[in-house]
């Protein structure tokens, strides 16, 4: 066991044999590890990595954050490619571009040394106020699925481990490291847990990270209930799970281990030699408790090629102008066309003399080197960064003139929005208010006077109330943060060259109070406890039930050419069992140009023993049309999409009866409807 090996010999160990099956690999490692070595193994150093064993050749395994670009130090100075936040690549509705995402930024881990990307972040969006939205998909369970598994399965793609995180419900920033949510079994079931479990179960992810929040009492690290009954037990993941940075800091060690808890990170706390020792000498866990947790972590070190020849593995590529046309494609598909209603929209190029551009996001921060983005541990450095003025002024060369009196132009841009400042879009706190901060919004009405056609660009990653004024504006689109290609993409939208499809992912409430986790204090921000007392109520399925229009509804973006939805077909009246319904539908381009439009497809359960929501999304097409051209799309819905967890009978359950197939572009904008009737 503490045998001596020349690098030679290590070179013959059965381990280092990448042609022999992985399981071998790891219990041959495993069988050699002394239990010094194992703890070691247990916890970081250095922030971001593990700790070497030399003796046999182990190195460290070093892992990066984050969701929206590598990370490859903390002073900025080696680049990688910064990719639109999160809410942005959700908005665009397209799991390909997830894929495309998770393979690129894949590649510049690989080529920036690191074996983990610590990413995709799949946190459901309770509250627009939580500073984390931006980093984060969606209200909606489905959708939060489809693109957290296709983000996994890109990232892994490239043989780098994906880290999803924050297991789970860490929902809002305030008391994130003391705060219970106190949740109900249906509404994990139903609405926190899927996109995780599908990481798992159809994307095989490598590596679940914790959470700092209790979840019922019990924090993530050491929540045996989380950890090993459902992760590991019930769902089968193979990976390893590491605690948030510094998330162990109010648990205990044997309970950690116990939970199955692999890696503390960044640095040995709980698990540090002195705690670890102690509990094992005192017999609060054992060897193969240990064991189980360290064979999880060294899996995940074969996966990703720790002990194999670097030539063997995927290539990797870093601030490739591929990746940076991809990110550029992804805010492109991602902005949101909120209002058009005098047409302004595309601007022609041709007919129009001057633009005024103005606003806190026209061009922030360029000057002191800071970007616009979200705050906290998603920032990345990239190599430049295209802000909306500088988009602007290439597409514009020659052709247009801006300037900066609203007064005196054809049209005005004004961009407005939030930054990565504590209290706006940013980790570690929440936002202070939904709204503009309000030198904002007098902006928007000063300019309103002096020049009517003007255009409301929001560069920012949360819903925000735009009560006070957009009413008086013709046009507003949604730009997210969009990377570093975002003012190229900005541009390109303004003008036409690309005819926005993005569609929103999250309910704009008018106000707070409209929104479920707002309903007191006790459901937001909670004291010791954050009650999620709206249960499955999440999102569009409160503002249905509850009837509350939202300023914008979930699935909702505006397209410059407009769509029909025709014909809707569903094969069957009546399933059950494992039948698959096959529900289509024809949607033409009746405008002048081309464009995508995001079809989307909800049921609603007639008649119910317990309250279901009227709507909840089970399908979605993103598809392309030339003006004029017709497509056919079709959709398969299957027991489960019509099934819910049963609070009493503790498991899925779909009842008979009448479910409705609704279809629209929007989940308030339904225009065909049909019905199936399961029977057993
Ligand atoms: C965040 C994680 C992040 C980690 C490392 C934590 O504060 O919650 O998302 O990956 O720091 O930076």
């Amino acid at each position: 066991m503490n045998e001596i090996y020349s690098e030679e010999q290590l070179q013959k160990l059965p381990f280092m044999d990448s042609s022999i099956n992985l399981e071998k690999r790891v219990e041959d490692l495993l069988s050699r590890l002394n239990l010094e070595e194992k703890f070691k193994l247990c916890s970081g150093r250095r922030m971001w990595h593990t700790k070497p064993i030399k003796r046999l050749g182990v190195k460290s395994f070093t892992m990066y954050d984050g969701p929206h670009g590598v990370r490859l130090d903390e002073m900025g100075e080696k680049k990688s490619t910064y990719f639109p936040s999160a809410i942005c690549r959700a908005a665009t509705w397209d799991s390909k571009l997830s894929y495309e995402f998770g393979m690129a930024v894949a590649k510049e881990v690989r080529e920036g040394g690191a074996h983990m990307l610590l990413a995709p972040g799949i946190n459901i969006q309770r509250t627009p106020m939580n500073g984390r939205t931006f980093e984060y998909q969606t209200e909606d369970p489905h959708l939060n699925k489809v693109l957290a598994v296709a983000t996994v399965k890109g990232i892994q793609s490239q043989k780098i481990a994906a880290c999803v995180k924050h297991y789970i419900c860490n929902n809002q920033e305030k008391n994130r490291k003391t705060v219970s949510s106190e949740v109900s079994e249906r509404a994990l079931q139903e609405i926190y847990l899927p996109a995780f479990k599908a990481t798992v179960q159809e994307a095989d992810a490598w590596s679940f990270m914790t959470c700092y929040n209790k979840v019922n009492g019990i924090y993530g690290s050491e929540n045996h209930n989380l950890l090993r009954e459902r992760l590991m037990d019930n769902w089968g993941f193979r990976g390893f799970t590491v605690s948030d940075w510094n998330a162990t800091a109010y648990t205990s060690t044997e309970q950690c281990v116990k939970a199955g808890l692999s890696l503390e990170m960044p640095t040995a706390n709980k698990f540090n030699k002195r705690n670890m020792t102690k509990a094992f000498n005192e017999g609060k866990f054992t060897e193969v408790d240990i064991n189980e947790n360290i064979r999880r972590l060294l899996r995940v070190m074969f996966l990703v090629g720790l002990f194999d020849d670097e030539k063997t593995l995927p290539r990797g590529s870093i601030n490739t102008p591929e990746h940076q046309a991809l990110a550029r494609k992804i805010a492109e598909e991602g902005i949101i066309l909120l209002k058009n209603d005098e047409d302004l929209l595309p601007l022609n190029i041709d007919k129009i003399q001057k633009i005024a551009v103005i606003g806190p996001n026209a061009n922030f921060g360029i000057e002191g080197g800071d970007i616009l983005s979200g705050g906290g541990s998603s920032i990345n450095y990239p190599p430049y960064e295209i802000t909306p003025l500088e988009g602007l002024r290439k597409k514009c060369k020659g052709k247009l003139e801006i300037i900066d009196k609203p007064s005196e132009a054809d049209r005005t841009i004004i961009f407005a929005g939030l930054n990565h400042d504590h209290g706006m879009d940013s980790e570690w706190e929440d936002k202070d208010a939904l709204g503009l901060p309000l030198e904002q919004v007098k902006l928007i009405q000063e300019t309103m006077q002096e020049n009517p056609h003007t255009i409301v660009v929001l560069i920012n990653g949360s819903p925000i109330a735009m009560d006070d004024w957009i009413d008086q504006v013709p046009s507003v689109i949604e730009a997210w943060y969009g990377g570093m290609e975002a003012g190229t993409a900005i541009a390109n939208v303004l003008f036409g060259d690309v005819n926005p499809s993005g569609k929103l992912t999250m309910t704009f409430p008018k106000e707070l109070s409209d929104s479920p986790a707002h309903a007191s204090k006790r459901t937001y921000p909670g004291n010791d406890k954050v009650f999620y007392d709206e249960g499955i109520f999440v999102g569009y399925r409160h503002f249905d039930a509850r009837d509350i229009a939202p300023l914008f509804p979930f699935g909702y973006g505006l397209s410059y050419t407009t769509f029909t939805y025709e014909s809707l077909t569903i094969d069957r009246e009546k399933i059950r069992g494992d039948d698959v319904l096959k529900v289509s539908v024809d949607i033409t381009n009746t405008g002048k140009i081309n464009g995508k439009e995001v079809v989307q497809l909800y049921i609603q359960d007639v008649q119910s023993s317990v309250e279901r929501p009227l709507k909840e999304l089970k399908g979605f097409k993103k598809i392309n049309l030339n003006s004029g051209q017709m497509k056919t799309i079709v959709f398969e819905l299957n027991k489960h999409d019509l099934s819910f967890y049963h609070p009493i009978e503790n498991s899925w359950v779909v009842e008979k009866g009448t479910f409705k197939i609704l279809i629209g572009s929007s989940s308030r904008d339904i225009y065909l409807e049909g019905e199936v009737e399961y029977f057993e």
